[in-house]
């Protein structure tokens, strides 16, 4: 059994993809939302503005490059953890199912939040913060192992470093909402 620090580590090298494909649209979204503007039978939209091509494409684009730098890489810096013991191709393709759940778990969440008729950036809690990394494990699981050790440490230091980075921008004035 590996001490908590190492399983820390282990855990956020494991997840690195699925964060960064998270945390791309931000910067690389906008342009043709995904729903086209569509509405749903609801006559609310599907995902709504929120949800562009670009940021899915380019979050998933992401992901998965730096899943393919982490397989390079790994060879060249100490990790002891059996589950990440993969080379390039794996590391690729488990970044591919992680990012595509990340994906999948944000434009979930839009699609669950239209529906309950919450606009474009009202909060949800608990799904704004880790719907995308449930997803993310679930989509994974698939194909590869997801030790458990590292989803009962990700799923609440996800939850708290979400909030925490939010209260951060806001305090910084980089966002008008602390959540
Ligand atoms: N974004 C994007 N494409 C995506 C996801 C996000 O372009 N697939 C961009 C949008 O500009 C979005 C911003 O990243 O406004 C923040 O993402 P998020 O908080 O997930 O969207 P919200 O605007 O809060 O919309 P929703 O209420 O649907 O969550
Ligand atoms: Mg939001």
């Amino acid at each position: 059994m590996a001490s908590i620090g190492t399983e820390l580590v282990n855990s956020l090298w494991f997840i690195l993809p699925a964060y960064l494909a998270n945390a791309s649209p931000v910067v690389l979204g906008g342009g043709r939302p995904l729903d086209f503007g569509r509405s749903f039978p609801d006559k609310r939209r599907i995902f709504g503005d929120g949800k562009t091509w670009r940021g899915f494409v380019g979050g998933i684009l992401v992901g998965v490059i730096v899943g393919i730098i982490q397989g390079i890489i790994y060879p060249y810096i100490s990790l002891n953890a059996p589950a990440n013991n993969l080379t390039v191709f794996p590391y690729g393709m488990r970044a591919v199912l992680l990012s595509i759940g990340a994906l999948l778990g944000d434009i979930s969440g839009s699609f669950v939040k239209r529906r309950i008729n919450l606009k474009r950036g009202a909060p949800f809690p608990v799904m704004d913060q880790i719907g995308f990394l449930v997803f993310a494990f679930i989509i994974t699981a698939w194909r590869f192992s997801v030790p458990m050790m590292y989803v009962i440490i990700l799923l609440p230091l996800t939850f708290f470093a979400h909030l925490i980075s939010n209260i951060a921008a806001y305090w910084a004035g980089l966002k008008t909402v602390w959540y």
